[in-house]
């Protein structure tokens, strides 16, 4: 077979580093992408990154660096977009970057033809924008007058603009997302037809004159092309539309699926084909709109402070377990709730427990009763017994139900299938008690091979089938059951048998260690709680004071050397120290200082400190303090800091400070 076969996942905004819900859409297309490459079709599979926009702008400014020096970093840096695709064992055929120059010197082509053929004017823009989402909105789309996609408050916002003629386009759009199937899940078609097109469609907003960060219009100085034609066009001129950095856009366009998360629908069914019927090219073929995953039932952001990093999970449990978690637990289409310890009971049940003890208990056995390899012939058996028979069928009969599941955008559903095969499979192991079977091998043997062969074949055809979930892993447990690569295909997932009876087994890795739930928890918490701190500004200092103080004034502070002779916690305060000091008067003075937190007292008894002496005495916990010691203060990583004023011990006590 060479059929074509096109999938995109969105292109993500190198704003901020990618989160679990990033990862979810990603290994979700990767995963469809390797089955359709299973299957035998010529795949290609894009990704990349949107980097253009007011927000991106804004941030490079914060961060003192140019925009193009920001989404660097968020995109080819340390653990940025490309390094967690590789960790995450995504298998892109292609990676682009909306600021590549093809893509650029492209979108100037696409906008002027759109503006050529009359769907692209200049007007005025009056309306509502969120800044966040980068998106306009009419008055009647805002809700309770905040942005209808993030809820935060919007700003009004005129100025000279170009615009798509999205209007013109409303009834061939209604028809083609109430008559096809081009949008799924259907659900979401209502949500369209009702929320955007019936209300009446508005041109929209293409262009902008009030930021930099885009495509300027070649011919219109002073405007940038931003958001939806500029990242929706990626699909196309990363195939080589309108440019001559690639050569494949009559391989693979249309497109068969566009893999969504649902809030962007709305411009992948809508605005998208409205795009390509003005520019006169065909439509895709789906666009699917996945759910998203939610954390204590909300969505995930940086702004709220809840992401969960992939790196700290893929590190700590490896990337397939991650990855199959992220697949088998969430109804593709729906939300779905995550949490660490539904992770780890995931991991715990499906991996350790089914198949890892699938294949460890099934190849110890061929270790243990026949030195690693079957005889010859044990692959039938006369007279089968009714397990024998229910087992074979479920496992021949799998790669039928999977392939119904996955053409269907329903992953959860194709593990679930698998899943309950290899749950047969452990019972069936149990029925026929190998190791009772052992003792008499005489008698027992051929059947005992037999029965370690169904379980052989059966690990193989759910092996093959969770290859696209768990590539790296199925390689492993390829290897321990001797199946070679003619017994790994998709054609030899339905033919029972494909595996040798006499290949070669080995017992080796645990591939799905059991997790301990408690000590993970502990330490993703700490691992989250690490990784927070280290995302606050390293040093924070309070900011100059901008009102003067006369030399007068200031020399109204009795500043003196003190030496400190006795040092000890205040009782019941977990702040306070009380110092007894020598400030070179002859009589002791006593100082309280809420320091408890950074200094014990023992370590501070004989050093040289600086104090203010003439404040006016004040009660603490019951107890009189003559005065302040001086430190110094900053914030790190979030914590605050404090040290002491320390100095030269030479300098004798009531040394005065100026
Ligand atoms: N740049 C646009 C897409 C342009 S496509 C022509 C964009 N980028 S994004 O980085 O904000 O989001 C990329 C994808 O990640 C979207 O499909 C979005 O739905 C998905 N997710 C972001 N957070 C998510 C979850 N918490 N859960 C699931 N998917 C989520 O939108």
């Amino acid at each position: 077979m060479n059929e074509k076969y096109y999938i995109t996942t969105p292109i993500y905004y190198p704003s901020d580093k990618l989160h679990i819900g990033h990862t979810y859409c990603t290994v979700a297309t990767d995963a469809l992408a390797r089955y359709k490459r299973l299957q035998g079709y010529d795949v290609m599979f894009l990704t990349g990154t949107d980097e253009h926009g007011q927000k991106i702008e804004d941030k490079a400014k914060e961060a003192g660096v140019t925009p193009q020096e920001f989404v660097d970093r968020i995109v080819t840096g340390e653990r940025g977009v490309l390094d967690l695709w590789k960790l995450m064992n995504i298998s892109n055929d292609r990676f682009i970057r909306t600021t590549d120059d093809y893509h650029v010197a492209a979108i100037q082509k696409i906008f002027k033809k759109m503006y050529d053929n009359g769907d692209i004017y200049k007007g005025t823009y009056k309306g509502k924008y969120c800044k966040p989402c980068e998106s306009f909105w009419t008055e009647s789309q805002l809700v309770d007058g905040k942005c209808p996609d993030c809820g935060r408050e919007v700003q009004d916002a005129e100025e000279e603009a170009y615009f798509f003629r999205l209007s013109k386009y409303a009834d061939k759009v209604q028809d083609l997302l109430e008559n096809t199937d081009f949008l799924e899940p259907r659900s979401r078609v209502n949500e369209m037809v009702n929320n955007f097109i019936k209300p009446g469609l508005e041109d929209l907003c293409v262009s902008r004159t009030s930021f930099t960060w885009g495509v300027p219009v070649d011919f219109d100085p002073g405007h940038v092309v931003y958001v939806w034609v500029d990242a929706l066009s990626n699909y196309i001129t990363a195939l080589g539309f309108m440019n001559d950095r690639y050569n494949d856009y009559e391989k693979y366009w249309p497109c068969d699926v566009h893999i969504v998360g649902k809030e962007i629908v709305r411009f992948h069914s809508i605005i998208w084909p409205a795009m390509l019927m003005s520019l006169g090219e065909p439509l895709p073929k789906k666009v699917f709109g996945h759910g998203w995953l939610l954390l204590d039932g909300g969505k995930m952001s940086k702004s709220k402070g809840n992401v969960v990093d992939p790196y700290i999970l893929a590190e700590k449990f490896g990337v397939d377990a991650l990855r199959f978690f992220l697949m088998r637990t969430f109804p593709f289409g729906s939300d779905g709730n995550f949490s660490n310890e539904l992770l780890i009971q995931t991991i715990n049940t499906d991996l350790a427990n089914d198949l890892g003890n699938l294949l460890s208990r099934t190849t110890a056995m061929v270790q243990k009763y026949f030195g690693g390899a079957l005889p010859e012939g044990c692959k039938t058996w006369a007279t089968p017994e009714s397990f024998d028979t229910e087992l074979i069928g479920m496992a021949s009969g799998l790669r039928e139900k999977y392939q119904a599941a996955m053409d269907t955008f329903a992953p959860h559903k194709a593990l679930e299938e698998i899943f309950k095969v290899i749950q047969r499979a452990n019972k069936y192991i149990d029925e026929n008690a190998p190791w009772a079977l052992a003792k008499d091998m005489d008698q027992n043997g051929a059947r005992l091979a037999h029965v370690l062969y169904n379980l052989l074949e059966t690990t193989c055809i759910c092996g093959i089938l969770l290859t696209p979930f768990m590539p790296g892993s199925m390689d492993k447990l390829f290897a321990q059951i001797g199946a070679a690569p003619e017994a790994r295909t998709w054609e030899s997932a339905a033919v029972w048998g494909s595996l040798s009876d006499t290949a070669a087994v080995t017992k080796g890795e645990n591939l799905f260690p059991r997790v301990d739930v408690e000590k993970a928890l502990q330490e993703l918490e700490e691992a989250a709680e690490a990784a927070k701190k280290a995302a606050l500004p390293p040093l924070e200092f309070e900011p100059l004071l901008e009102e003067k103080v006369d030399f007068d004034t200031f020399c109204k502070n009795d500043l003196r050397v003190v030496k400190v002779k006795d040092c000890q916690a205040v009782k019941k305060s977990n702040k306070l120290l009380k110092f007894t000091l020598d400030d070179g008067t002859g009589t002791d003075r006593q100082i309280l200082s809420g320091i408890a937190q950074w200094y014990k007292p023992e370590e501070l008894i004989g050093k040289t400190l600086a104090a203010i002496v003439n404040l006016p005495p004040r009660k603490m916990m019951g107890q009189e303090s003559q005065g302040m010691l001086l430190s110094a203060v900053h914030t790190e990583h979030g914590e605050e800091r404090l040290n002491l004023i320390m100095l030269n011990d030479a300098i004798p006590a009531g040394a005065k400070l100026c």
